[in-house]
């Protein structure tokens, strides 16, 4: 997909009701957007789907509702008030600030495509003999690129990480990376900024400063005793929550891929120390397999291990998706240790452990975090989703190939006229299927028309009623994706779409 069809993603998003630039009559607010009728339906369709196959998939995780605001302290022991800073960059020229490091990252990418451009190239020349581990492993610009890359990991890596970053700018110059709006290479020193937002508690007390949550996750730290305790949870348990997070992020122009309010799903994993590792490769693999099980491509996901783990962390991999800007993190799967309770230990004054009572011996967990971004996710779907397909009579149709239980609605009610007693009919079968589905009713326009407009916003199925449907009940069922068309009995409407967009289907795939 290219920058032209991404800002087909956003203008369709628009135009059809899925996402609106937030207070737009006063020319929007910028990284924040307001989700429209149908973006708040799939929106909540995906969060179901997260929710489902955590809680009710897994009966040792259960869930959570954590407030927003949360004592102060809370973020001085996570480390976010001392350390949960990004290095930015200034452009002189245009005044654009950006990530340091992902000006760097952005710059490797380069490397890469050109890599698997040589792969492909190579795999078309030898066919079924190309042994691509072999050509990876000997090809010279292949080796070349990946010796580049590693070398600027490595340089970035040092820099970071010792705190000197006027090494990172350094790297920045050494390998020429220019501003992409200024296209100048007039840099200022890389410095560290906060991401989070404070506020005060109270109106009357200007002391009271407290945050605008950066994670959801720390909500779950601090309630993992009451859970564990009035559950009588039993290691390994997970705690699952989705919520709002703030972060003063820097952004440039990915719509809702980067934003300063966004809506994260996190799951904690609470383990017995020392199993962890295992834990993690199975929420690595079990996190993939949801993202795979959408129909999504497989070659659309790739893993990224972390090159530079946090201090809190003894594992870390993302899940990257492969954008129209490249592949980025969707999602991220966090071997924590045991690092947050400790930390709230400490800060706190009060004891966090576990009380193991076959072993009888009481200990702090350890922790693997899975954390995806709602808006991300949704974001991966509307891409991977919208398609513009020629059709055999020449025209084209605009078709959101979203899946079909996470789309807006599950069928659309048309009667064919307004008129001899078809409204009725169609009102009576919206009435009965809405108990069971999301349904929109319309009776505007011609039917082709009805039927392109929810192609575009993914709805899997049309019901058509004609004249004969009052005389025979029956109707005409077109199913989304192959434009099929069925005459089928009304009463065998609720099985038929049941059997295509149950939530039920989709989360048999991940058992
Ligand atoms: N508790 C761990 C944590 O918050 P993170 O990698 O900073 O880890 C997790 O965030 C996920 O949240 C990311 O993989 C991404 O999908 C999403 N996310 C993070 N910052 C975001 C932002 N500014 N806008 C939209 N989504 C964001």
């Amino acid at each position: 997909m290219s920058e032209e069809q991404f800002k087909n993603v956003i203008s369709h998003a628009k135009e059809y009701g899925f996402v609106f630039p937030s207070s737009e009559i006063y020319d929007g607010l910028a990284a924040v957007y307001d989700y429209g009728q149908n973006g708040v339906e799939l929106k909540k369709n995906i969060r179901d789907y997260w929710w489902k196959s955590m809680v009710q998939l897994h009966e040792n995780i259960v869930g959570l509702d954590a407030s927003i605001f949360m004592a102060p302290q809370v973020w001085k022991a996570s480390g976010h008030i001392d350390g949960f800073s990004d290095p930015m960059i200034d452009n002189k020229d245009s005044k654009k600030r950006y990530r340091a490091d992902v000006l760097v990252e952005e710059y490797q990418e380069k490397y890469r495509v050109k890599n698997q451009k040589e792969i492909e190239k190579a795999s078309k020349r030898f066919g079924a003999d190309f042994d691509e581990a072999q050509f990876v492993a000997t090809n010279p610009n292949i080796v070349r690129n990946k010796e580049k890359i590693a070398e600027i990991d490595s340089k970035l890596k040092a820099g970071l990480e010792s705190g000197d970053l006027h090494k990172v700018k350094e790297l920045i110059e050494e390998l020429g990376i220019v501003c992409p709006v200024s296209g100048s290479k007039n840099w200022t020193e890389v410095r560290q900024f906060n991401l989070m937002y404070s506020t005060q508690m109270s109106a009357t007390d200007g002391e009271s400063q407290i945050y605008l949550r950066p994670e959801t996750a720390q909500g779950i730290f601090v309630n993992y005793l009451n859970v564990q305790k009035s559950g009588r949870m039993k290691l390994p348990f997970g705690i699952a929550q989705t919520g709002k997070a703030f972060r003063n992020e820097i952004v440039a122009r990915q719509f809702i891929m980067r934003m300063k309010e966004f809506e994260q799903m996190e799951m904690q994993f609470f383990v017995k120390p020392g199993t962890e590792m295992e834990w993690y490769a199975y929420w690595k693999e079990h996190r993939l397999k949801w993202h795979t099980n959408l129909g999504t491509d497989t070659v659309k996901y790739r893993y990224h291990d972390h090159v530079k783990l946090a201090h809190y962390a003894n594992a870390a991999v993302d899940i990257e998706y492969d954008f129209p800007f490249g592949f980025k993190e969707v999602e991220g799967i966090h071997s924590r240790t045991d690092f947050d309770l400790k930390q709230h230990e400490k800060f706190a004054g009060k004891k966090l452990q576990y009380y193991d009572n076959e072993k009888n011996e009481s200990f702090v967990p350890y922790v693997v975090e899975t954390s995806i971004g709602l808006d991300r996710m949704f974001l991966v779907l509307m891409c991977n989703a919208l398609q513009e397909e020629q059709l055999e009579d020449g025209q084209t149709r605009i078709l959101l190939k979203l899946p079909p239980a996470l789309a807006p609605y599950q069928c659309a009610i048309l009667p064919l006229v307004k008129k001899d007693g078809l409204p009725e009919l169609a009102r009576k079968i919206m009435g009965d299927l809405s108990l069971d589905f999301n349904c929109y009713y319309e009776e505007k326009d011609s039917i082709g028309k009805r039927y392109r407009r929810q192609d575009a916003i993914g709805t899997p199925f049309c019901i058509t009623i004609d004249h004969d449907s009052v005389t025979n009940q029956s109707v005409t069922i077109r199913y989304r994706d192959t434009m099929e068309q069925k005459r089928v009995k009304i009463g065998e409407l609720e099985a038929i779409i049941t059997q295509e967009v149950s939530m039920k289907k989709l989360l048999k795939g991940l058992v």
